[in-house]
């Protein structure tokens, strides 16, 4: 079954875009909070400095040949450890409510657990009051990827459960130490993403006995326990009006054809990418019952004790929402598929593509209903319904927060002049139907809490390295420099249009 054709639509140099219009009746809630989003290694450099212990990325990026484009690497990336002041007033400068960045766990734990240094927990105090200070409220995340090195080789890292009593320590450790400071808290940034990272390349860590076709599934494990329990622990800790939430990620699922067979793909796809976690977290304490069909080789089952911490233990639903796909079943069958038990890259057995290459990794943005004037349709479309979607399967307490989105700009790594490379026109596009898509959903009852854009400076793509840039801010890499982007203007000017 081919895709639908690749659309490029032509932006139209020095058109006016359509101006947001205020003659509706859409408003963002006075509670809503909104931001800009970061984490450790995409943006601190400063590797080696203030006791900070290696983490697995340092080695994938300087041992593994081609890990990373032009084996680039976050040795000094946007230099924030150090430029974190004038960041954080930038930030506030241009209006931002929120600023969410991640905690480096082999900064304040250099050796993954035991010795705590000092020097790191009193910079990201620094942070956190710098942020207090303009303003602007800190949203904290505890894990985005960044694993102790020594935890990696002493058992694994994720792939062993040894990780969990290190990680609630860790987490106990920052929830003391910022719980009078931090009311919004993440535990775990896009499992689906690190979990599928295993297995991790031969030859530079301590090697493992666990098949490479289960290794993602016992990462899954791991992390669903050590959130829940970091969960439970922070709600002893924290105060009372304080969130915990943990942060998932994926486009929404559209059939590709009105067959069963695709639509049965688009619910594999939702149980393989979202449900694997979601729905131990929001619903039943174990995973969905096609995992358990498909990959149940691969999965311990949760205790009764455990099922009953895993269930409920998140606040808000924090979902990173990008893109749309199209979704469809394997040519060969689903059936086939589906027996093929040893299946690696592929067990949900749901095909998918993109099909309007608009962004610079050719991430779509959603299928334009209007080929005249795409650029109006790149997320009404899909992202109140994907809104709709989380809140109707999952019912999440504390409602739903864009926890980050973001456009990479076609072919800005290659604009000469800065002035081409702040007029990023399908940015800024992007960000003002995307607010637009937010507010569609409010307004049709959806409890959408908040919003954080990725990201407010250019960074460290991980594999992609600096070649991908969903900064709303350039950064001139030799001098750190920061410029604002179009984007970043209008993004903020969304909540000056629409805020209560
Ligand atoms: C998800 C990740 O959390 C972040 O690290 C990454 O840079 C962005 N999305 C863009 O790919």
């Amino acid at each position: 079954k081919p895709p639908p054709p690749l659309y490029y639509p032509p932006f139209p140099t020095g058109e006016q875009l359509p101006l947001v219009s205020a003659n509706n009746s859409w408003r963002f809630p006075s509670s809503f909070w909104w931001g800009v989003a970061s984490a450790a290694y995409q943006v601190e450099g400063a590797v080696k400095d203030e006791g900070r212990g290696p983490s697995v990325w340092d080695v994938l990026t300087h041992r593994v040949t081609g890990y990373t484009v032009a084996n680039q690497t976050g040795d000094i990336a946007d230099n924030h450890y150090y430029l974190y002041k004038q960041d954080i007033a930038r930030i506030a400068a241009i209006g931002v409510k929120a600023y969410s960045f991640s905690i480096s766990w082999s900064r304040v734990l250099p050796f993954g657990s035991g010795t705590v240094n000092e020097q790191a927990l009193a910079h990201y105090e620094d942070m956190i009051d710098t942020c207090i200070q303009y303003g602007v409220e800190p949203v904290v995340t505890l894990y985005h990827w960044d694993t102790p090195l020594i935890l990696q080789n002493l058992y694994g890292g994720w792939l062993s459960e040894e990780i969990v009593p290190d990680f609630v320590e860790y987490a106990r450790i920052v929830f003391e130490r910022f719980g009078s400071k931090v009311n919004k808290w993440v535990t775990v940034n896009e499992p689906l993403v690190f979990c599928n990272q295993y297995p991790l390349p031969d030859g530079y860590f301590a090697p493992t006995t666990i098949p490479k076709a289960q290794q993602p599934y016992f990462c899954g494990q791991s992390v669903i326990l050590a959130h829940s329990q970091a969960y439970r622990l922070g709600k002893q800790i924290l105060p009372a009006n304080a969130t915990i939430s943990f942060k998932t990620n994926g486009g929404y699922k559209i059939p590709l054809t009105n067959s069963s067979a695709d639509a049965q793909a688009v619910q594999r796809a939702w149980d393989f990418n979202e449900g694997w976690f979601a729905d131990p977290i929001f619903l039943t304490g174990d995973y969905p019952t096609s995992l358990q069909q498909y990959v149940s080789t691969f999965l311990r089952s949760f205790t009764g004790e455990e099922k009953q911490q895993i269930n409920g233990s998140c606040d808000i639903f924090m979902h990173d929402a990008y893109t749309a796909q199209f979704y469809f079943a394997p040519d060969a069958g689903t059936d086939a598929c589906l027996a093929n038990t040893s299946n690696t890259l592929y067990p949900s057995c749901a095909n998918s593509s993109y099909s309007y290459a608009l962004s610079d990794n050719s991430w779509n943005v959603g299928p334009a209903a209007d080929p005249g004037a795409p650029w109006l349709h790149l997320t009404t479309d899909w992202v109140p319904a994907f809104l709709h979607y989380i809140q109707d399967t999952w019912k999440p307490r504390g409602g739903i927060a864009v926890s980050e989105f973001g456009f990479a700009e076609p072919f800005e790594g290659s604009k000469k002049l800065l002035a081409d490379i702040r007029s990023d026109l399908y940015r800024t596009a992007y960000y003002r139907t995307y607010m637009q898509a937010i507010l569609i959903a409010i307004s049709e009852g959806v409890n959408v809490v908040g919003s954080l854009a990725w990201s407010f400076v250019d960074n460290l793509e991980w594999s992609s390295g600096y070649t991908v840039k969903f900064g709303m801010q350039y950064v001139n890499f030799t001098t750190q420099e920061r410029f604002y982007k179009a984007s970043f203007f209008e993004h903020v000017n969304a909540f000056k249009v629409y805020g209560s």
